[in-house]
């Protein structure tokens, strides 16, 4: 009895406990103190983007040494590998966004954060020129800021390869609007299926559902499709499940060229037990309004009856990194983005603008895991750089010094005991001694090229199961499977950026657990 009153005793301590902890947790977080304000006595440092190089930035930023601008038409942080969870229903839109002010009124110094699109970026006269292209907007609505340093976190945008009709009758997965809007198209398939005297043959096309690219976005969000087929249409909607198709179209040889050849072929089988058709060196080269042209591997073309199409066949960069690049013909060749060197400098520009994530060009692949470590390194650097420009400071005001006490004549003093000559002589000893001790910092104070340290690739394929390809002891780990299932919502829960997206996250998961997925159309 004594026992089991302990066992009860600790359980009700761990949750009163863990209750109050949380709670202290979320109240600090929602109620961020006062802040240093903007000092012109320190540089600007401006910072162009919203997303995960941006972010991470932020994050390990110490803001107490520059005047930080972060300018975005995004006023919020998109926790990208969730958005297929976001366009079937699973997860709520807002669990997975997090608004940058609750980043930067934390942070020592205030940030200022302005919801606009970057326009131009002079290196030359290192401004930035920026629009507010929001649906209110105030008595000016454009302007140009001077920076001393500039970091370009853009990203990049949706690759149509000018494909007719995939702007105009694609959804993309990209953006959070376009998740949403993807739920939106499919909800109305379903219900335009269900309209009384549809034909067969209108059925059939309306609930085809093809995405467009065998990449881990096209993967996942087949995944996701699938499983709200099985989990939710199939009860709301039973009298349609079983005509529901899904095809995923990749122009090469196979899905997921980037993990393991044992995870493909286990994504292969397990798309093929859950009914997702995949038609490899297949190109799409024509979306219609109510159906999609494709190149079939014998290079005949075929055009199938569709719903509802997905484009997820990749990125290209924004028009403002394609300016960029023109702007600096001589150092930038690039096509796929700015190129940096191992600082994460722009080459060809004085060290004045850096760049990170999916807007540069490197041998780095365009992920997340890339662009947030890219933007750690960077404030950590920025930190060494304002280090470094303390002690330059330091130095010139000693070298002044030295001049000063080395031009004064050694006149002359009352005091018969002192040598005048003696007391300059040590005065100018000190002082080179102080100008030693500080250039010797200075050289301590090296700013080292950033190193990218893989952690793996992850992806969910359905059916509660996921593919890790993980580095192991200078060779990789390949899993696949439920397990891997449960290690891929752990490793996305714990790197959402904050407790409040952790708890709205693991809510929805059990919210959907309960009582399943949302089939309204809003
Ligand atoms: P982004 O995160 O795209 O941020 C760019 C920012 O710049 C945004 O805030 C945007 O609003 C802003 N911006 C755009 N234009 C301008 C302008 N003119 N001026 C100022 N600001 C501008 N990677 C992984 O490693 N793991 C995953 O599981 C994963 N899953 C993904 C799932 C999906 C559906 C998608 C689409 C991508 C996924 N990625 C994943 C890739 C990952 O999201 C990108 O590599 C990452 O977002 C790149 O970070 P970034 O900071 O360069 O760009
Ligand atoms: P992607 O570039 O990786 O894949 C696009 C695919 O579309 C390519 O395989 C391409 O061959 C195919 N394609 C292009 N045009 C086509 C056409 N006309 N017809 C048929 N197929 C066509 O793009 P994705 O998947 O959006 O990924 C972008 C980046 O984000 C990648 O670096 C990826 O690693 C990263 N990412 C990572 C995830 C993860 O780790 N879980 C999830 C999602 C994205």
């Amino acid at each position: 009895r004594s026992f089991l009153q302990f066992v009860g005793r600790g359980t009700i301590i761990t949750i009163f406990g863990g209750t109050a902890a949380f709670y202290y947790v979320s109240q600090k977080d929602r109620h961020p103190g006062p802040q240093l304000p903007l000092d012109p006595a320190k540089k600007t440092l401006v910072i162009l983007g919203s997303g995960w190089g941006a972010t991470s930035l932020l994050k390990s930023l110490d803001s107490a040494d520059y005047n930080v601008v972060v300018i975005s038409p995004k006023n919020f942080f998109l926790f990208t590998p969730l958005l297929p969870s976001v366009a079937v229903g699973t997860l709520s839109p807002r669990s997975i966004i997090q608004p940058t002010r609750y980043i930067t009124r934390h942070k020592k110094r205030t940030v200022s954060v302005i919801e606009a699109e970057a326009k131009e970026v002079d290196p030359i006269n290192q401004t930035v020129t920026f629009t507010d292209n929001s649906e209110i907007q105030g008595g000016i609505s454009s302007t140009t800021i001077r920076y001393d340093y500039l970091v370009c976190a853009v990203g990049a945008e949706v690759q149509t390869f000018n494909i007719p009709g995939v702007k105009e009758h694609a959804c993309f997965m990209k953006e959070l609007a376009d998740a949403e809007r993807m739920q939106r198209v499919f909800m109305d398939c379903l219900e335009s299926a269900s309209f009384p005297g549809q034909s067969a043959e209108e059925v059939d096309r309306l609930l085809h559902m093809v995405v467009v690219g065998g990449g881990p976005t096209g993967i996942e969000l087949s995944g996701e499709l699938h499983d709200f087929l099985e989990d939710d249409v199939k009860s709301w909607y039973p009298e349609l499940a079983g005509k529901v198709r899904l095809t995923l179209v990749e122009a090469l040889p196979s899905v997921l060229p980037m993990f393991s050849k044992q995870l493909i072929d286990y994504t292969e089988s397990t798309f093929k037990e859950s009914k997702i058709e995949i038609l490899t060196k297949t190109m799409v080269k024509e979306i219609k309004d109510k159906s999609v042209v494709l190149q079939m591997p014998d290079k005949s073309i075929k055009e199938v009856p569709c719903g509802m199409v997905v484009w997820a066949a990749g990125n290209k960069p924004r028009k403002i990194t394609q300016d960029l690049v023109a702007k600096l013909p001589e150092a930038q060749k690039e096509r796929r983005g700015v190129a940096v060197d191992e600082l994460l400098q722009l080459k060809g520009t004085n060290g004045s603008i850096f760049a990170i994530g999916d807007c540069t060009a490197t041998s780095y692949a365009p992920t997340a895991q890339v662009a947030s470590q890219q933007g750690a390194y960077l404030g950590r650097m920025f930190a060494q750089l304002a280090r470094k420009e303390d002690l330059r400071h330091q130095l010139n005001v000693l070298e002044e010094a030295i001049k000063i006490v080395d031009q004064r004549p050694a006149t002359p003093t009352n005091d018969t005991n002192t040598n005048t000559s003696d007391t300059k002589a040590e005065e100018l000893k000190e002082l080179v001694s102080a100008k030693e001790r500080i250039e010797r910092l200075l050289n301590k104070t090296k700013i080292t090229p950033f190193h990218y340290s893989h952690q793996g690739s992850l992806a969910y394929i359905g059916s509660e199961k996921a593919i890790a390809d993980l580095p192991f002891m200078n060779g990789n780990f390949a899993s696949g499977g439920m397990a891997t299932y449960l290690f891929w919502r752990s490793a996305y829960l714990s790197t959402l950026f904050s407790l409040r997206n952790r708890t709205l996250v693991a809510t929805d998961w059990l919210k959907v657990k309960l009582f399943g997925r949302d089939v309204s159309r809003d």
